[in-house]
């Protein structure tokens, strides 16, 4: 392992972070009050957004996650989606909000959201901590969204570079 990839370079703080998310739960918790509410967590990256982001918000819901097939060790998305682990949650008439750490090319998302969809949720909305739009393919709504990213690798907060650095408290990017 190169020194490089020791230390990713601070892009977001773990303070900047934390303040986004607290912005993120209060938006939330304003427009679905009085709906019932499911956050549908996108394992793995998104477990480390998912349980700060629901300690903030104030009104019920219910919690889910989803596994879909990842990139592996390779840094660019192959298109082809695949779930690895779908939700127990019957989630009919309910509101589902995707919990994501990280929108690129737009499949994943795009492929979740007609998944959900697809199982008679009455809505199906995006929360997303990092926006890296240089890539897009396809076009997603993205309802909540924390920081948009330049189109380098990111690492932390949950984000991985073949299974390493999810337990960086901050965002950090890999410069290769
Ligand atoms: P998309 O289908 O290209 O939008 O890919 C989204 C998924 O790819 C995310 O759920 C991440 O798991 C992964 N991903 C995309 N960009 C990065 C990155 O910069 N760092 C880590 N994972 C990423
Ligand atoms: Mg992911």
């Amino acid at each position: 392992m190169t020194s490089k990839l020791k230390n990713p370079k601070v892009l977001i703080s773990q303070s900047r972070a934390n303040k986004k998310v607290k912005e993120l739960a209060r938006k939330i918790s304003r427009n679905y009050k009085g709906k019932k509410l499911v956050l549908v967590g996108v394992l793995k990256g998104a477990f480390v957004f998912m349980a700060d982001l629901l300690r903030e918000i104030t009104i019920p819901l219910e919690i889910d996650f989803i596994q879909v097939s990842s990139y592996g060790a390779s840094k660019t998305s192959s298109g082809v989606i695949k779930i690895k682990k779908d939700i127990d949650l019957p989630i009919v008439g309910k509101n589902v909000l995707l919990v994501e750490d990280i929108i690129d090319y737009g499949y994943t998302l795009d492929y979740l959201i007609r998944f959900l969809k697809a199982k008679k949720a009455k809505s199906v909305g995006v929360c997303v901590m990092l926006d890296k739009p240089a890539r897009r393919r396809v076009e997603v709504p993205l309802a909540y969204k924390g920081f948009e990213v330049p189109d380098k690798f990111m690492v932390g907060y949950g984000l991985d570079f073949a299974e390493k650095f999810r337990n960086l408290p901050y965002v950090g990017c890999l410069s290769s």
